[in-house]
């Protein structure tokens, strides 16, 4: 076969080199050493979003502390990335708000108590005890109106995420996988019916799969990243990273990485 014309589409991710650093030195002051910087939404994908829905057409929300990360696949790969600078932590800031108390306090009611959407509310679903700022003076709260101080935070987390699938012009490719939820945020009871309602496409909760371990932590959303990294194919010396279930994949897919990069670094 011959050829003239060698073409490739590539999504290349940046990282501001002042903010690795940081994170190198946080990293070596903890006692590690760092192998090769990997954007984390990639390896918590590689945990939780299937092949198949990486070949049909998905989006990945991870839903964080502080930031949403998107990630769209379709045709076995991702084409597209976004992060959002908001994220679970600015409910549990407008419940401290809202309810006067700390954000421990209101970390605790989200977790235990909270629920993302109005229509899952039960009528006797009664109220929830908490302690105001002083951590002593007992107070109580109607699961309504938590519902009203979280409702409209998550509306508007999926509202931006689905403006930014539609500036990326990928809407229509992910609606056969439909949106697979994972982070710790989305631990948020009816967060999946919320993401439904408002991007209009069906979703999931995203646990991290095919890893064995103590199932509060390999099963726990929060660790999907983490999980991840531990199968993701690096540079150091081209080898797997650990002994990952699905070798053969990784291993392929450590080449190909390595050659898009070898050619990135040729090219710019
Ligand atoms: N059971 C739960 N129910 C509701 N929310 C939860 C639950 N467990 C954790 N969260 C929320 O998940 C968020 C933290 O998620 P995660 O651990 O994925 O964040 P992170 O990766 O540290 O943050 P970021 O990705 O922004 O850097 C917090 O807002 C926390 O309150
Ligand atoms: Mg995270």
């Amino acid at each position: 076969m011959e050829g003239s014309l060698l073409e490739v589409d590539v999504q290349i991710v940046t990282a501001s080199r002042s903010h690795l650093s940081n994170i190198f030195k946080a990293i070596n002051m903890a006692g590690f050493t760092v192998t090769e910087p990997i954007y984390g939404l990639l390896a918590a994908g590689e945990v939780v979003v299937t092949q198949e829905e990486r070949d049909l057409g998905s989006i990945l929300i991870d839903v964080g502390g502080q930031t949403t990360d998107i990630a769209v696949y379709f045709d076995g790969c991702v084409h597209y990335t976004e992060k959002l600078s908001i994220g679970a932590d600015s409910v549990t800031r407008d419940l401290a708000y809202g309810l006067r108390t700390s954000l421990s306090q209101a970390q605790q009611i989200k977790e235990n108590h909270g629920v993302a959407m109005s229509s899952l509310l039960d009528q006797n679903d009664g109220e929830v005890n908490f302690t105001a700022m002083d951590g002593r003076t007992f107070r109580k709260v109607s699961r309504r109106t938590l519902i009203d101080i979280i409702e409209p935070r998550v509306e508007e987390i999926f509202t931006l995420i689905s403006e930014k699938l539609q500036d990326s012009g990928y809407a229509d490719r992910v609606v056969p996988g439909g949106a697979v939820l994972t982070g710790g945020g989305s631990l948020l009871k009816g967060i999946e019916q919320a993401a439904e309602k408002i991007l209009q496409l069906s979703s999931r909760i995203g646990l991290p799969q095919g890893v064995i371990g103590k199932s509060d932590i390999v099963g726990h959303p929060s660790y999907a990243t983490a999980i991840g990294l531990l199968g993701f194919p690096y540079r150091g010396d081209g080898q797997l990273s650990s002994t990952s279930a699905n070798k053969r994949r990784t291993v392929r897919a450590a080449s190909v990485a390595q050659r898009v990069k070898e050619w990135v670094e040729e090219t710019f």
